[in-house]
C-alpha cells in the first residue's frame, strides 16, 4: 500500500540468508567459501536497512537444526561468526547499531556465548539499528522454552492457566521486547519458513528472492522494500481501516 508517493519502509525486517553452499558449488568452490561471501553480505545488509530507515533487522545466521551439518562445516559457521563479532563489533559500535541474540544459550561450547554476550553488552545502549542474529535459533524450540517457563509459574501458583494471552506467549519468547516483523525475506528461491519466528510471523509480509545470499546488496534489498510497499496489509480487517488507521 502506498502513502502519497512515499514508499512504506518496514520497520522490522527478518532475513532467512540461503544459498551460500548453492552459491559455491555453481563456481566450483567448496562450501565454506561461499559462507564467508556470505558475510560480506550480511555486511552489506546492515547498511542497506540502516540507511533506509528500517528500526529492526533480524538475521537467521545458525538454526537448531543445522547441527546436522557436517562437522567440518558447522565448525566453519562457528569461526565465521566469532571472526564476525571479533572484526566488527567496534564498527557496529560506532554506527549506534544495537545487537541482539535470539536463539538456545544452553550447550554452546566455548567462546562462542561470552562473545554474544559481549555483543550484546557492548551495545546495548545504541539507538540506531538495532540488529538481531538468529543463533541456534528454531522457532519450535524457542516456543517450547515460553511454554515451560508459564507453565512452571503456574506449578509454582504465580499464574492461573486460565489467563493466558496471546501476549503474555509473546512476552516469553526471545523476541519479548521486539515488534513483530512487517517484512520477510528469503534469498535463493526457497519458499519456505525453516523454522523461522513461526509466532512472529503471523502477519508478516513474504518476499522469495531468486538470488544467492552472497550475491545480496543493496539493489536486491530495495527490490524487497518495493515488493513490500505494494502489498495491502489487511490483519483481518479490511484495507479502507488499514488506510484510515496510518492517516
Ligand atoms: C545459508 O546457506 C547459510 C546457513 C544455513 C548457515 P546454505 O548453507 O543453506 O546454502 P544452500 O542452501 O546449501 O545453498
Ligand atoms: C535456514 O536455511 C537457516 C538459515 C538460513 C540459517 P537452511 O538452508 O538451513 O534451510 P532448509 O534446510 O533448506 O530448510
Ligand atoms: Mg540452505
Amino acid at each position: 500500500m502506498m502513502n502519497g508517493q512515499q514508499p512504506i519502509v518496514p520497520k522490522h525486517v527478518a532475513i532467512i540468508m540461503d544459498g551460500n553452499g548453492r552459491w559455491a558449488k555453481e563456481r566450483g568452490l567448496p562450501r565454506t567459501i561461499g559462507h564467508s561471501k556470505g558475510v560480506e553480505a550480511v555486511r552489506r545488509a546492515v547498511k542497506a536497512a540502516g540507511e533506509a530507515g528500517v528500526e529492526y533487522l533480524t538475521l537467521f545466521a545458525f538454526s537448531s537444526e543445522n547441527w546436522s551439518r557436517p562437522e567440518n562445516e558447522v565448525s566453519d559457521l562457528m569461526g565465521l561468526l566469532r571472526r564476525f563479532i571479533r572484526r566488527d563489533l567496534a564498527e557496529l559500535h560506532r554506527a549506534n547499531v544495537r545487537i541482539k541474540i535470539i536463539g538456545d544459550r544452553e550447550n554452546l561450547k566455548g567462546d562462542i556465548l561470552p562473545l554474544l554476550i559481549e555483543a550484546e553488552e557492548t551495545t546495548r545502549s545504541n539507538t540506531a539499528l538495532t540488529v538481531i542474529i538468529a543463533f541456534n535459533y528454531g522457532a519450535r524450540d524457542e516456543i517450547s522454552r515460553a511454554v515451560k517457563r508459564l507453565v512452571e509459574e503456574v506449578g509454582a501458583g504465580r499464574l492461573d492457566a486460565a489467563s493466558i494471552t496471546p501476549d503474555m506467549i509473546s512476552a516469553q519468547l526471545d523476541t519479548a521486547d521486539i515488534p513483530d516483523p512487517d517484512l520477510i525475506i528469503r534469498t535463493s528461491g526457497e519458499e519456505r519458513l525453516s523454522n523461522f519466528l513461526l509466532w512472529q510471523a503471523a502477519y508478516a509480509e513474504f518476499v522469495f528472492l531468486p538470488g544467492y545470499w552472497p550475491d545480496f546488496d543493496a539493489n536486491m534489498f530495495h527490490e524487497a522494500l518495493r515488493i513490500y510497499s505494494a502489498r495491502d496489509r489487511r490483519f483481518g480487517g479490511l484495507a479502507e481501516q488499514q488506510a484510515a488507521a496510518a492517516g
